[in-house]
C-alpha cells in the first residue's frame, strides 16, 4: 500500500508555482531529418502538447537538406509517434492540432539565403512572439554549431539581449568536444553572438526523474543528510551499466569510447548532485555553483595515480542472456586492432571537508550482465563488538541505494533478526518504489528538458565551467592512457561485469563491487 493510501492527504509542496510562464515561441530545428527528432523530440513536445504544458502558441520548423514537404514530413513524424510514442495510441485530435503546427524547410544551413527563407516563415506566422522567441535545437554536428550561430546572427535573427527582440535560445546536446581544448572552442563558438545564460546544454541524465530526486531526497529529508559525510560513509559505488554492445555506433564509439561517451557527462553529473553541499537557493545558478565547485574539489589524477585508480576494459566476444556477442574490435565501422574502452572503473576521492578520504568508486561498461544505472551509499560498518565481533563479515554493513534506472526507487539495508529460537542476523531492506507510490507514469527526459529550455529554466542544463571541469578530469586519466596499447588483463568477455582488475580496484581497500539486481 503506497504512503498516499494510508494517509488521506499526504501534503504535496508544490514547486513549480514559481515557475516562469510559457511564452509563445517557435521551435526551429536544424538537423531535422535526423533520428533524434523523430525518436525523441517531435514525441517529447507532443506529449507536452497532449499534456497542456505548451505555450498557448507554438510552431515547430525543421530545418535540413533532405528534400520533404510540410506534409510529408507530417507523415514520416506521424509513423516514428506510432513507434515510439511512450503512450499509445497516439490521440487522434491532439496529433491534428499538434501537427498542423509543424513545418518543414528544406535548407543548407551554410547558405545566408536558408536563414532569409526561415526569416519569412516565421514573419508567415503573422505573430511577433512567433517571430521573436526562438528556440533553436541544434540537432546537427558539433562542427556545425559555429556557422549556424553566425548565419542567425547575420539573419538578426539571434540577439544577445531580451526586450524588444523577444527571448532566443541555443540547444544543444553532447558530444561538447572532445577534450578541454575543443569544449573550450565550442562554447566560445556558441557565445560568439548569444549570452551563456542563452545556451541550453543537455545531458538527458538530467532529465530523469530520479536524477532530479537526489537533491529532493537529499535535502528534504533530515534523517539521510546528516549521515552524509566522512563520518558516516565507507564509499560510494555509482554504477551505469548496459547490456547492449555498441551495435551501429561503432563510428562514433571509435572516437568517443567510455569515458568520453558516459563518464564525462552522465556520471559526473550524477556524482555531483550525490556529493555536491546545500545550494543558497533553488535558483538555476546556486543550484550549478555547487555542481562546479564539487567537481573542481575531485583530485586531479597524474598518469601514475591514472595507473593505480583507473580500470579501462574492452570486451571481447561472449554471450550476454545467452544471446551471442561478437567482441569489440569485430563490431562494424571498428579498427580491428581497436584500443577504445568499452568499460572504465575508478576511484575518485574528493578534498573537500565532507568526504575527505571516501573512495568514490564509479563503473560503466558496454555489454555487461545488466542493464542498471544506481548508487550505492555504503555506511561503516559497526564496531566490532557484539553480533560484528561473532559474525565477522558476514554482518553486512549499511546501504542506502538509489537505483536511477530501471526498477526506480530507493532502498535503505539494513540487519535484522531471524524470526525463531536461534539467533542469526540478516540483510533486510526498506523499500520505495516510483511505481508502487506513483503509478507507472514516468515522462521522458526530453519532455521536461525541453520544457525547461521553453521557458528559460537553466537549472536541469550544464553550465559552460561545469561543462569544462568535466573534461579537465577525463583529459588527466587519457593522458594517463596516452600510448599505452590494452593489455591482457584489459579485456573482458561480452556479459561479464568488465576485466578482473575492476574488482582487484576496490579489493585493494577491503571493498567490493555491489552488483544491481533488476527484476524484470
Ligand atoms: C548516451 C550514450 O549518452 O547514453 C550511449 O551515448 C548510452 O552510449 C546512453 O547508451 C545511455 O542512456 P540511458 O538513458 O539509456 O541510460
Amino acid at each position: 500500500m503506497s504512503y498516499s493510501e494510508q494517509h488521506d492527504e499526504p501534503t504535496v509542496c508544490n514547486l513549480s508555482e514559481t515557475r516562469k510562464p510559457v511564452e509563445p515561441c517557435t521551435i526551429v530545428i536544424f538537423g531535422a531529418s535526423g533520428d533524434l527528432t523523430a525518436r525523441k523530440l517531435i514525441p517529447a513536445l507532443y506529449h507536452l502538447a497532449k499534456d497542456k504544458q505548451m505555450p498557448p502558441a507554438f510552431r515547430i520548423i525543421g530545418f535540413a537538406r533532405r528534400e520533404k514537404t510540410d506534409e510529408s514530413w507530417r507523415a514520416e513524424l506521424r509513423a516514428a509517434l506510432d513507434q515510439f510514442s511512450r503512450t499509445k495510441p497516439v490521440d487522434e485530435q491532439v496529433w491534428k492540432d499538434f501537427s498542423a503546427k509543424i513545418f518543414y524547410c528544406v535548407c543548407d544551413l551554410t547558405d545566408a539565403a536558408a536563414y532569409q527563407k526561415l526569416e519569412q516563415q516565421l514573419t508567415s506566422f503573422g505573430s511577433a512572439p512567433l517571430r521573436k522567441n526562438l528556440l533553436f535545437y541544434l540537432a546537427t554536428q558539433p562542427s556545425q554549431f559555429g556557422a549556424v550561430v553566425e548565419q542567425l546572427h547575420n539573419a538578426k535573427l539571434l540577439h544577445r539581449e531580451n526586450g524588444e527582440h523577444g527571448w532566443q535560445r541555443l540547444v544543444v546536446e553532447k558530444p561538447f568536444g572532445h577534450d578541454l581544448a575543443s569544449a573550450h572552442a565550442l562554447n566560445t563558438e556558441l557565445t560568439r553572438y548569444a549570452h551563456e545564460s542563452q545556451v541550453c546544454r543537455i545531458d538527458h541524465y538530467l532529465g530523469k526523474e530520479t536524477v532530479q530526486n537526489i537533491l529532493m531526497f537529499r535535502f528534504s529529508n533530515s534523517i539521510f543528510e546528516r549521515l552524509w559525510n566522512r563520518e558516516s560513509v565507507d564509499h560510494i559505488q555509482l554504477t551505469v551499466s548496459e547490456k547492449l554492445g555498441v551495435g551501429e555506433r561503432g563510428g562514433y564509439y571509435e572516437e568517443a569510447g567510455a569515458l568520453r561517451d558516459m563518464v564525462q557527462n552522465h556520471m559526473l553529473q550524477v556524482l555531483s548532485l550525490i556529493a555536491m553541499e546545500p545550494p543558497v537557493s533553488l535558483e538555476a545558478e546556486s543550484v550549478r555553483d555547487e555542481k562546479v565547485k564539487l567537481l573542481k574539489s575531485i583530485r586531479a589524477l597524474t598518469p601514475s595515480d591514472v595507473a593505480k585508480q583507473v580500470v579501462r576494459g574492452q570486451y571481447f566476444a561472449g554471450a550476454v542472456d545467452g544471446q551471442p556477442r561478437p567482441g569489440y574490435r569485430q563490431e562494424s565501422k571498428v579498427n580491428p586492432a581497436s584500443n577504445v574502452e568499452t568499460f572504465v572503473a575508478m576511484k575518485l576521492l574528493i578534498d573537500n571537508w565532507r568526504w575527505s578520504g571516501v573512495p568514490f568508486y564509479l563503473r560503466t561498461g558496454k555489454n555487461l550482465p545488466q542493464s542498471a544505472s544506481e548508487v550505492r551509499i555504503q555506511f561503516r560498518p559497526t564496531p566490532n563488538v557484539l553480533f560484528a565481533a561473532q559474525c565477522g563479515e558476514k554482518l553486512d554493513a549499511n546501504a542506502l541505494t538509489l537505483r536511477l534506472q530501471p526498477n526506480e526507487g530507493i532502498s535503505l539495508h539494513f540487519n535484522g533478526k531471524v524470526p525463531g529460537i536461534g539467533t542469526s542476523v540478516r540483510p533486510v531492506r526498506m523499500h520505495f518504489s516510483y511505481n508502487a507510490e506513483f503509478g507507472a507514469y514516468t515522462p521522458e527526459a526530453y519532455e521536461r528538458l525541453l520544457l525547461d529550455a521553453i521557458v528559460g529554466d537553466a537549472t536541469l542544463f550544464i553550465r559552460r565551467d561545469e561543462v569544462e571541469t568535466a573534461w579537465q578530469i577525463v583529459d588527466s586519466i587519457r593522458a594517463g592512457w596516452e600510448g599505452k596499447a590494452l593489455t591482457n588483463r584489459e579485456f573482458y568477455a561480452a556479459g561479464t561485469w568488465g576485466p578482473i582488475a575492476a574488482d582487484d580496484l576496490l579489493a585493494q581497500s577491503g571493498h567490493e563491487w555491489h552488483e544491481p539486481q533488476v527484476i524484470k
